[in-house]
């Protein structure tokens, strides 16, 4: 059966290059990273050599880059030690964060005397920066804000330059989860001054089970992990060094082929919406996705005019025709919550419809388009759709 993937927003498929060099690595270097003897000194010195090309993409300093098991851990590691050792007392942060600050967020407001605000959320799904100001200037309290540069359910953009001005203006930490932009876009984080970012390995053509926080020097985080000194102290434990160095292969690949690959994939979601509203009148776009200029060029989250008795049945349907893409979907009758970031957002029709997140790789073709936009039209089309 015919095979599409569109869930790269989930994850993406290990390039070879990074596959090779990863087994190389596993071959080749079996030292600790901690011993003082060459074997150990040849396994550090990647690790080195890895932080060095990250920090010089992201034009900082090699000190400020630690590697973590994931964008997850990254943005634990931050927002935790921001409240327990840095003395923050208020956390702005919005409704339609990833569920990886979303819940470590909560968890501060268990365990610290920590205050949440949450910013409004226009009705397109990005934050509302006057909200964000006001925010910012109600009380003298020591700040982090807490907001994601390109929102991985809708593709929306925040416009990290704006953010980070008024954070500095108002004296507030800044951290913003990168996660679905890193290995996607050029970030200069000397032009846009974050305190801290969190990514992961994953989600540019990486392997699982890896990414890295950029701490701001002199920032005085400290561990959320203790044990031996590895990562200058800030992250105990053995480091994972051939996906440190499968990382770094990914990150290299990724910025070496970034133009190329954009128009590629930028094309593909074009061709993919004009498809779409062609094919399936009343299609609609969530969020910004369907505009180029306020959202990612990688995904489009789009509602579909399904009839109410087949909505159930249409991922299932997807999966049948081997079609592999998120749902997105708002919360519909039944147990299930939906989306919290759609939830946060959309009117009450358009919550009864399913939603799809469909999101793109360099590996994606126009025919995996045309393929999928048939076997929508075709659900949404047949009164009782034969699985056949
Ligand atoms: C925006 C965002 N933040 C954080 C994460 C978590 O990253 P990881 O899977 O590396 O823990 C993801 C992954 O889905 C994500 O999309």
């Amino acid at each position: 059966m015919r095979q599409v993937y569109f869930d790269n927003a989930a994850t993406t498929s290990i390039h070879p290059r990074v596959i090779d060099r990863m087994i190389e690595v596993m071959r080749d270097v079996p030292g600790n990273p901690s011993s003082t003897h060459a074997v150990g000194r040849k396994a550090k010195s990647l690790i080195e050599n890895a932080r060095k090309t990250i920090a010089k993409q992201l034009n900082v300093t090699a000190g400020e880059i630690i590697f973590t098991s994931g964008g997850t851990e990254a943005d634990n590691l931050i927002i935790n030690s921001c409240v327990r050792d840095l003395g923050v007392e208020q956390i702005i942060t919005s409704p339609i964060e990833h569920h990886a600050v979303v819940h470590a967020v909560e968890q501060m407001e268990n365990q610290y005397d920590v205050e949440i605000k949450l910013v409004d959320i226009k009705a397109c799904g990005s934050v509302d920066l006057d909200s964000l100001k006001n925010l910012l200037k109600a009380s003298a309290k020591k700040k982090l804000v807490s907001l994601m540069h390109i929102n991985n359910e809708i593709g929306n953009m925040l416009d990290i330059d704006a953010v980070s001005q008024l954070c500095k203006k108002n004296d507030a930490l800044f951290h913003s989860d990168m996660v679905q932009s890193v290995g996607h876009f050029k970030i200069d984080l000397q032009a846009t001054p974050v305190d801290f970012i969190a990514a992961s390995a994953h989600k540019f053509h990486g392997p699982k089970g890896v990414g890295f926080a950029y701490i701001r020097k002199n920032s005085k985080l400290r561990p959320l992990i203790f044990g031996g000194g590895q990562e200058r102290g800030a992250r105990a434990g053995t480091e994972s060094v051939h996906n440190i160095v499968g990382l770094e292969e990914a990150f290299k690949i990724s910025y070496e082929n970034l133009d190329q690959d954009r128009k590629h994939i930028q094309q593909i979601k074009d061709y993919f919406k004009d498809s779409l509203k062609a094919k399936v009148p009343g299609v609609k776009f969530n969020g910004n996705c369907g505009d180029n200029d306020k959202s990612t060029y990688t995904l489009l989250n789009v509602c579909l005019p399904v009839p109410p008795e087949k909505n159930l049945l249409l991922l299932f349907q997807l999966d049948l025709k081997g079609i592999a893409c998120s749902k997105g979907s708002a919360c519909q009758s039944g147990s299930d919550q939906g989306s919290h970031v759609l939830n946060a957002f959309l009117s009450d029709e358009d919550k009864q419809k399913p939603s799809v997140r469909f999101s793109f790789s360099h590996e994606n073709t126009k025919d995996d388009v045309d393929y999928t936009v048939d076997v929508i039209k075709q659900f949404i089309e047949e009164p009782a759709f034969s699985a056949s």
